[in-house]
């Protein structure tokens, strides 16, 4: 009946995303978001991915290969830096996930970080259409991760209510630190 964490993040996208529209894989890992959102945009739309490690680039590359897609763009670069990446003409993003940690069966050193995923929320909200979604699946067991849990948690707590609906979304009986999603819908 309750949804599990991973299929819930995907189904507020599928209520909200459109075909045609411009959406953010913000850490691409393996692909699999990237391959989901690119379903849901289909061919008139994009998915800008992005991900920091080559590794990650490659296994999504790959993904993308064996599934035939063509309607992504791939960007081994920060998702900090995002503004600089959105096509010209692009005027507003239909939707964004991350799944912040690690990149799973790989260096798990390499993790997000609460500054650049602050900054990141920060920029696509001033570019997200009217009841846009940015969905966050945060994972917080790995070193760091309480760190980040709670930069992202003190950020979008404090996002005007007039402005956004912000839910959060996970199972508080289990153990080792389950993770849990954060969803901010622009009013
Ligand atoms: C939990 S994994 C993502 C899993 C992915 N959504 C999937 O479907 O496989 C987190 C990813 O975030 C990436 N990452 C860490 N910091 C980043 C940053 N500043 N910008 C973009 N990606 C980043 C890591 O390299 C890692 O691959």
């Amino acid at each position: 009946m309750l949804q599990r964490v991973l299929d819930y993040s995907h189904e507020l996208l599928e209520g909200s995303v459109l075909s045609g529209e411009t959406v953010v894989d913000g850490t691409a890992g393996n692909g699999h978001d990237t391959l989901f959102l690119s379903k849901l945009v289909g061919q008139n739309g994009r998915v800008l991915s992005f991900d920091i490690q080559e590794q990650a680039i490659e296994n999504t590359n790959d993904l993308l290969v064996q599934n035939h897609v063509e309607n992504v763009t791939l960007i081994q670069d920060s998702h900090a830096d995002l503004p600089w990446y959105i096509p010209e003409g692009v005027e507003e993003i239909g939707g964004a996930i991350f799944n912040l940690g690690y990149l799973p069966g790989s260096d798990k050193s390499i993790v997000t970080e609460p500054q650049s995923t602050v900054d990141a929320v920060k920029h696509l909200l001033t570019r997200m259409k009217k009841n846009g979604l940015i969905v966050l699946v945060v994972y917080h067991g790995h070193e760091g991760g309480a760190e980040e849990r709670d930069e992202v948690l003190k950020y979008v707590s404090k996002l005007d209510q007039k402005q956004y609906r912000v839910l959060r979304y996970g199972f508080i009986n289990q153990a080792n630190n389950p993770p849990f999603i954060l969803a901010i819908e622009n009013k």
